[in-house]
């Protein structure tokens, strides 16, 4: 086991508006290992970076993501929310993303949006755009649909994926094998010795959400996690640093 990965929740989420290109560039430059981000599907089937199903938390939008063509999509201030600052700073599609994303030394984390919405054929949209971009190596798919899983298996049983969780349960790492995942992703305070033991033994990574408190930051990287989601990665790095 190597280090534990820095992933940057959303991009540098802390410092720019989740899921943009500063956000994104901001983790690059503060020397994060990898980048996670979510996926939408718009009504044209564009796959979008964009946490929520809806519009209104993160956008000068109103109504669902999935309504809207990748177009209309684009002509919306998704900055202003966070900072005056960002107020030319636009939603971006998954293939915009992967042109920047092809050329960094990074990994990455997709994570499908199929908990609320189960947007048609989205696992196979994600699977050819990563392939397209030559980043299927290198990214690990997850989510906290079961059913994402299995069809991302069926795609592909290559692929990388990760059950995500924030539900305690005792069969945890069967139940995440039984769907075809290689790896688990969950909650900070499911986080226990055990856990991190029976990923290991069954040789599944575990990565841990949203670690933005040093003390978290320490139990992590003292029990050996193999990577963590945050929205201060500069912060993260600096204490991985000292431990
Ligand atoms: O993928 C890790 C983490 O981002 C999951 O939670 O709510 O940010 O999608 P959420």
């Amino acid at each position: 086991m190597n280090k534990t990965l820095i992933y940057a929740h959303r991009g540098a989420s802390k410092l720019a508006p989740e899921n943009t290109m500063p956000a994104f560039e901001l983790a690059a430059a503060a020397g994060a290992e990898g980048i996670e981000t979510d996926v939408q599907l718009t009504k044209d089937n564009v796959p979008v970076l964009i946490h929520d199903e809806n519009l209104r938390r993160t956008t000068n939008g109103k109504g669902f993501v999935q309504d809207y063509t990748y177009d209309q999509l684009r002509l919306l201030d998704a900055g202003s929310w966070f900072s005056s600052k960002f107020s030319n700073v636009g939603i971006i599609s998954l293939d915009e993303f992967l042109q920047w994303f092809q050329k960094q030394a990074m990994v990455l984390n997709i994570e499908l949006k199929t908990n609320v919405i189960e947007y048609k054929n989205i696992e196979r949209i994600v699977y050819e755009a990563l392939k397209r971009h030559q980043v299927l190596d290198r990214t690990v798919i997850s989510s906290f649909n079961s059913n994402s899983i299995i069809r991302m298996h069926e795609i592909n049983p290559a692929v990388r994926t990760a059950f995500l969780t924030s539900t305690k349960r005792r069969d945890l790492v069967e139940y995440a094998k039984s769907l075809g995942a290689n790896d688990l992703h969950i909650k900070h305070r499911l986080l226990d010795k055990k856990l991190v033991k029976q990923c290991h033994r069954a040789n599944m990574d575990l990565r841990i959400y949203t670690v933005n408190r040093p003390n978290m930051m320490k139990k992590c990287y003292k029990l050996k996690v193999d990577g963590i989601f945050t929205d201060v990665p500069y912060e993260a790095l600096e204490y991985r640093g000292l431990h």
